[in-house]
């Protein structure tokens, strides 16, 4: 079977992500928030009204519930390869609510695209597919042309250096399967494999540490699927990224990397604050060299990251602009948190929350520095750096909050 039908086959057979339909309703993705999405990347403040969005890739609709739940006004086109993950995804938004006539789910294949998607969407989310096509150049240049201007592209990419691992595992159980196109068979080999390695060899830790975290993100029948084992350690076709070859890919599409979805754990302040020996030595590199150290000293499996056309305006982050900025509403599950960019969600408390509430007001830096000066007993002096610390981590660590 040659790769293409075998991808299909595999992605028809096994339908990704093993997310059961009416699971994981109301957990909230911070990617597929575009308002969110589009502050973090712009710095400004664009209404979600009347947008549009791909989905592409969309697998069995798990990303493209979010983008329904997260968006309500928008239209979202999701569109895949595999019918039976586009059956599961439909089904996936009926049984939420979520479907209507502003849902299409089409069988399409990125790599060659019809002319029914003649539009431009201003925000596009391709998570884990481009790496799996027979010329992910094609499929990406094909993104790139239905991004607007000042659109945003979401892009999940397989990493070299966090793959080590997982390629020698992906290697043995190919020396020692018999039938490359027979899923289950790898299934058993690899599991077998895995049965006799100690947990100190390093695919047998590897392997754990990816399962433990499946296992606290999805729980245990998504950590334990044969769904999830193909799409890891038997996928049809794959390929691989480390930042010099992702440069580069995006350099000849003319795409500006604007930022990682965890870009405060890929930058010079973080590993300033590891170490502070090193500031001498790292503080003149440029963010590509940061990147660069970063993907060797925390080897991930995946780079997510957001990119745009080269001519998209990127802002500072100031008090008046943070003043203007209307806050993104999280659907569901709002109880004021803000966000890192490490994707963490920390609870708005205190100060800050305070702090927040004046800029909400509309009042000027001054008032906001005279109400937090009486509200917590502090000097001018020590409120006015106080709130000038909360712009710096709005802008520098990307404090974003979730209503
Ligand atoms: C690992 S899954 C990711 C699913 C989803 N994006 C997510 O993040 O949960 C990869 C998906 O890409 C789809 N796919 C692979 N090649 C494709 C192509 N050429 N065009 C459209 N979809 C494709 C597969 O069928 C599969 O559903």
């Amino acid at each position: 079977m040659n790769e293409e039908d075998l991808l299909k086959k595999q992605y028809t057979l096994y339908p990704y992500p093993p997310i059961p339909v009416g699971e994981m309703e109301d957990e909230v993705l911070y990617s597929s928030n575009y308002e969110f999405v589009n502050y973090i990347c712009t710095k400004k403040y664009k209404s979600p009204e009347n947008i549009k969005i791909l989905d592409a890739g969309c697998g069995t609709g798990y990303s493209t519930m979010k983008l329904a739940s997260q968006n309500p006004s928008a239209e979202i086109i999701a569109v895949d390869i595999s019918q039976s993950s586009l059956d599961i995804a439909k089904e996936r938004l009926q049984k939420a609510n979520l479907y209507s006539d502003r849902i299409k789910f089409y069988n399409a294949d990125i790599e060659n695209l019809s002319s029914f998607l003649n539009q431009k969407f201003n925000y596009i989310v391709s998570s884990g597919v481009i790496h799996h096509l027979k010329n992910p150049e094609r499929g990406l240049s094909n993104l790139k042309n239905l991004l607007a201007d000042d659109g945003i592209l979401h892009l999940m990419v397989y990493s070299e250096y966090g793959r080590y691992t997982l390629k020698l595992f992906r290697k043995l159980i190919d020396l020692v399967r018999k039938d490359k196109n027979d899923f289950e068979e790898g299934i058993k080999v690899g599991k077998e494999l895995l049965n006799i390695l100690p947990e100190s060899h390093i695919i047998k830790y590897d392997y754990l540490k990816s399962y433990n975290s499946y296992l606290s993100k999805f729980g245990k029948n998504f950590a334990d699927s044969d769904i999830q084992f193909v799409d890891a350690y038997l996928n049809a076709r794959e390929t691989s990224y480390d930042i010099d070859k992702l440069f580069e890919v995006l350099e000849r599409h003319e795409l500006k990397l604007i930022r990682f979805l965890d870009e405060a754990v890929r930058s010079k302040e973080f590993i300033f604050l590891k170490s502070p020996f090193l500031t001498d030595y790292i503080k003149d590199l440029d963010k590509k060299e940061i990147y660069k150290i970063s993907e060797i000293l925390y080897p991930e499996r995946n780079f997510a990251f957001f990119c745009s056309h080269k001519s998209l305006e990127i802002n500072n982050q100031s008090y008046d602009k943070l003043k203007k900025f209307k806050l993104p509403k999280f659907n569901k599950k709002s109880n004021n948190m803000v966000m890192s960019a490490t994707g963490k969600g920390i609870q708005l408390l205190g100060m800050y929350k305070y702090i927040y509430e004046e800029i909400e007001k509309e009042n000027d830096f001054e008032t906001t520095c005279q109400n937090v000066s009486y509200k917590f007993y502090c000097d001018l002096n020590t409120s006015k750096k106080i709130i000038t610390n909360f712009i710096k981590d709005m802008d520098d660590c990307d404090l974003i909050f979730i209503l």
